[in-house]
């Protein structure tokens, strides 16, 4: 019978064989993989992990925290954030084509990360000690679709913000390169991963950096931000969690319309919603998400964001239209 008690331990013990002393570092990406590998590999060797979270700016509303509070508190992961908005966002601007976008995202990841991975080794080193094994959340699916060899998970680039280039001198711990998703999760929970993180719907790596159609700018970021959080809680409260696989919300940062606010004409931006039904995100149907909960949605937004003066909704199946916009 399969049982997440049984792999949990299964792995802890091979995990803590083939770790032996040295140390280890994960890159958390506040996804459900990367979160319950981390998890796992923290039940089997402790503070020999490093866990880190790169916080590049296009998060959406509360999930650094969730990250940093919730996670921690829950695993006693140690683990550093990288602050790199600054960074980020200096090197999108200007720039509006969504694979540019892409690219520079992977890109300052990496260097992030290898940054952080640096001071560690030096760190290590100092003390006697090796850096040796980098945490992966590879899948079983992720495993099949890209050939099955050992190590050659995630070359996906689409998918591949959270993966890392292969020239690094590390061996890789894959706790979960046997399992599928929804075992993950109960892994999760076994090990004690808040809900909110267990459950979280797919997210892009690339973030709200791919959900602002125009230039990436602070201020567009926390418009979307602030809409993105509000429809977020109202499908939440409205019970739709299970029947949509994931809602992207879209500003149209160039794209203006008349409205009519408060006693005032206003020239503002419109917000699309995308919810989409999917078994695998290769194909997905939009959601027929009820009339009322689409009028809170477009109510509470149009009141509380004072850029947005329109709410629109996607009803593009996929194929033709991509879960995403960009
Ligand atoms: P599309 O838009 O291609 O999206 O229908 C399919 C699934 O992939 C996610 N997605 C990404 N995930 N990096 C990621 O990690 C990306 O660059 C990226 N682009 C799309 C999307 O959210 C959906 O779940």
């Amino acid at each position: 019978d399969w049982n997440p008690g049984n792999v949990i331990a299964e792995q802890v013990a091979r995990i803590r064989e083939q770790v032996g002393g040295a140390r280890v570092i994960s890159a958390l990406s506040g996804g459900v993989d990367s979160a319950v590998s981390t998890a796992l590999v923290h039940e089997a060797i402790g503070d020999q992990l490093t866990a880190v979270f790169v916080d590049h700016g296009l998060l959406r509303k509360g999930e650094r925290e969730q990250v940093e509070r919730d996670y921690v508190a829950s695993t006693g992961v140690h683990l550093i954030t990288v602050d790199a908005a600054d960074t980020f966002l200096g090197h999108l601007a200007g720039v509006t084509d969504p694979e540019e976008k892409r690219k520079i995202i992977g890109r300052e990841f990496i260097r992030a990360f290898e940054q952080v991975q640096r001071d560690l080794v030096a760190e290590a080193k100092a003390e006697g000690e090796q850096v040796k094994f980098l945490v992966q959340g590879t899948l079983y699916p992720d495993v099949v679709e890209s050939g099955g060899g050992a190590g050659t998970a995630n070359i996906k680039s689409h998918h591949n913000v959270g993966g890392l280039p292969d020239d690094l001198d590390f061996e890789l711990i894959e706790p979960l390169r046997a399992l599928f998703k929804d075992e993950v999760r109960a892994i999760g929970r076994e090990l004690g991963i808040p809900e909110a993180i267990v459950g979280r719907q797919p997210f892009p790596g690339p973030g709200l950096g791919i959900r602002i159609v125009g230039e990436v700018t602070r201020e567009r970021l926390e418009v979307l931000r602030e809409a993105d959080a509000i429809a977020r809680e109202e499908l939440t409260l409205a019970g739709l969690d299970a029947e949509i696989w994931q809602c992207p919300v879209v500003l149209l940062a160039d794209v203006r319309s008349v409205g009519v606010q408060g006693d005032g004409r206003t020239y503002g931006h419109p917000i699309v919603l995308r919810p989409v039904s999917s078994e695998d995100a290769m194909t997905a149907d939009w959601t027929r998400v009820p009339y009322e909960v689409l009028a809170r949605i477009s109510n509470r937004i149009t009141n509380q964001v004072p850029e947005v003066n329109r709410v629109v909704l996607d009803v593009t199946s996929k194929p033709p239209g991509t879960i995403e916009w960009e």
